[in-house]
């Protein structure tokens, strides 16, 4: 089976929907930013403070590409992951790619001051916004978009099940 990778903007529930997906399909979960992590020796926000947001980036397309050749693979990326169109299209040579489409409103009423200070991108809401915006073109290339607002993890993970059996 191809990889399964989900995408969409910070605090859509990227992982926590990847993490059950994994226990249904019985599939390995992996995250881009745990990898990154643990590779790098560095928390996310540490790797943006030190070598700065460019540097994050290609540590992302790095990781993406050696995505490509494997399979049985649920992978949760960052939220910025997608948004650049050689990654996208890596992504979709061989992988089913959905978007858990949220609206920034309830981003916002859901994350805790913690998940919001793990962000470095997080910091200024306004620029939140216009990120969220401007990230719709690539997010909307994805193969399957799921609008999340009114359903829990439980849900979504089943709408995607349904997608594939069907
Ligand atoms: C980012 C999202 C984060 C992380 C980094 C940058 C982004 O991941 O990769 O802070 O550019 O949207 P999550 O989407 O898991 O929060």
């Amino acid at each position: 089976m191809k990889n399964i990778v989900l995408t969409g903007f910070m605090g859509s529930g990227k992982s926590s929907v990847g993490l059950e997906l994994s226990k249904k399909l019985n599939l390995t979960f992996i995250d881009t930013d745990i990898e990154i992590e643990k590779d790098q020796g560095l928390l996310i926000s540490k790797i943006f403070e030190k070598f700065g947001e460019s540097y994050f980036r290609d540590l992302e397309s790095n990781i993406i590409k050696k995505l490509a050749v494997k399979t049985d693979y649920i992978i949760s990326l960052g939220g910025g992951a997608f948004c650049n169109q050689a990654n996208i299209d890596i992504l979709k040579s061989n992988s089913l790619t959905i978007y858990l489409k949220i609206p920034i409103e309830i981003i916002l009423n859901r994350m805790t001051k913690e998940e919001i200070e793990k962000r470095p991108l997080f910091k200024n809401i306004e620029n939140v916004k216009e990120l969220l915006n401007k990230r719709e073109y690539y997010y909307n290339q994805a193969e399957l978009i799921i609008d999340t607002s009114d359903k829990n993890i439980v849900q979504i993970t089943y709408d995607i099940w349904d997608y594939i059996k069907n």
